[in-house]
């Protein structure tokens, strides 16, 4: 069985967002009631994974660190490490390889939300595959501002291609990946693009060349979008209340899910809110406390 860790990109200058991203980190922005880092934090916890590597810029280290803290509190290791300069996404191999050592890595953007039924498979088909890189492809209305990738026979990939002024096909590539060890090795051998930064989709398409590139297709039923620009944001929010007005749950709620996934008991969590400040997140928490007690 190999072992994987985990790496959250929360990078970047967040400049679409200006000025929302002056003083906090793009990733820290609420979506509906949660910080955006709360949705790809608890979609890889779904998938079983407890060790964390947070790569963002060195100023914003702290606003992570008092959100977060080491992630204890949620049964899980949270560390902090730094990207200097915003130098793409692939440089986070760069930055963790003495944390990656031996392991398989998943790779989630900070600004992606995946929301749905089949969330917790989807994660473990990634994960189930020791060898090759999972990617996945998603089916949206204009791909061009994403990776996009092309299928051929038996669904395996043919092309990739970063942010594609004329798409070959409409299967956008969230950012959602599972890697296996080589992704160091590859990331440290890999050439800036045109625009001075280390590509994910680089990445990609030299697992593509070695015939050892895999792609889920996401199927309706999951939700996937991202925080990239005002109206994502607020589109993203929208979809957040509306689910939890209408089922009186939340949604990415790392507490619940550490309780769900059993990296804590239900006296830890209990012992956890007693710190939080009274209102609607702690009372939601102690419901769900409560009615686990019970069963
Ligand atoms: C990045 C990746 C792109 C991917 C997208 C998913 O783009 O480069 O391949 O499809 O994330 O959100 P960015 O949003 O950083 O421009």
């Amino acid at each position: 069985m190999v072992n994987w860790c985990a790496v959250i990109m929360a990078g970047g200058s967040g400049s679409r967002l200006e000025p929302l991203t002056r003083s906090v980190n793009k990733h820290l922005l609420p979506v509906y009631d949660k910080p955006m880092i709360y949705f790809p934090l608890t979609t890889l916890m779904l998938g079983g994974l407890r060790d964390f590597f947070i790569v963002t810029s060195p100023e914003h280290v702290p606003q992570f660190e008092a959100l977060l803290g080491d992630g204890s509190h949620l049964g899980i290791s949270i560390t902090m490490r730094v990207q200097e300069n915003p130098g793409g996404i692939a440089e986070c191999f760069r930055i963790c390889q003495p944390d990656i050592g031996e392991r398989n890595v998943a790779l989630i953007l900070g600004d992606n939300i995946f929301y749905g039924a089949g969330l917790t498979s989807l994660v473990q088909r990634g994960l189930a595959r020791d060898r090759g890189a999972t990617i996945y492809g998603y089916e949206v209305a204009d791909a061009s501002s994403f990776g996009v990738v092309t299928l051929g026979d038996h669904g395996r990939a043919v092309s990739l291609i970063e942010k594609p002024t004329h798409p070959g096909s409409q299967l956008a590539v969230p950012g959602l990946y599972f890697y296996d060890n080589r992704v160091a090795t590859i990331a440290a051998q890999q050439v800036r693009s045109g625009r001075g930064e280390l590509e994910i989709t680089d990445i990609n398409r030299a697992y593509l060349e070695l015939g050892e590139l895999y792609v889920e297709r996401i199927m309706r039923g999951i939700a996937w979008l991202d925080g990239g620009t005002p109206d994502d944001l607020f589109e993203a929010g929208q979809l957040v209340r509306v689910l939890e007005k209408r089922a009186a749950m939340r949604i990415a709620c790392p507490e619940e899910v550490a309780l769900r996934k059993g990296f804590v008991t239900s006296g830890q969590l209990r012992a956890t809110i007693a710190t939080y400040p009274n209102g609607s997140y702690k009372a939601y928490l102690t419901g769900l406390l409560d009615t686990v007690d019970a069963a």
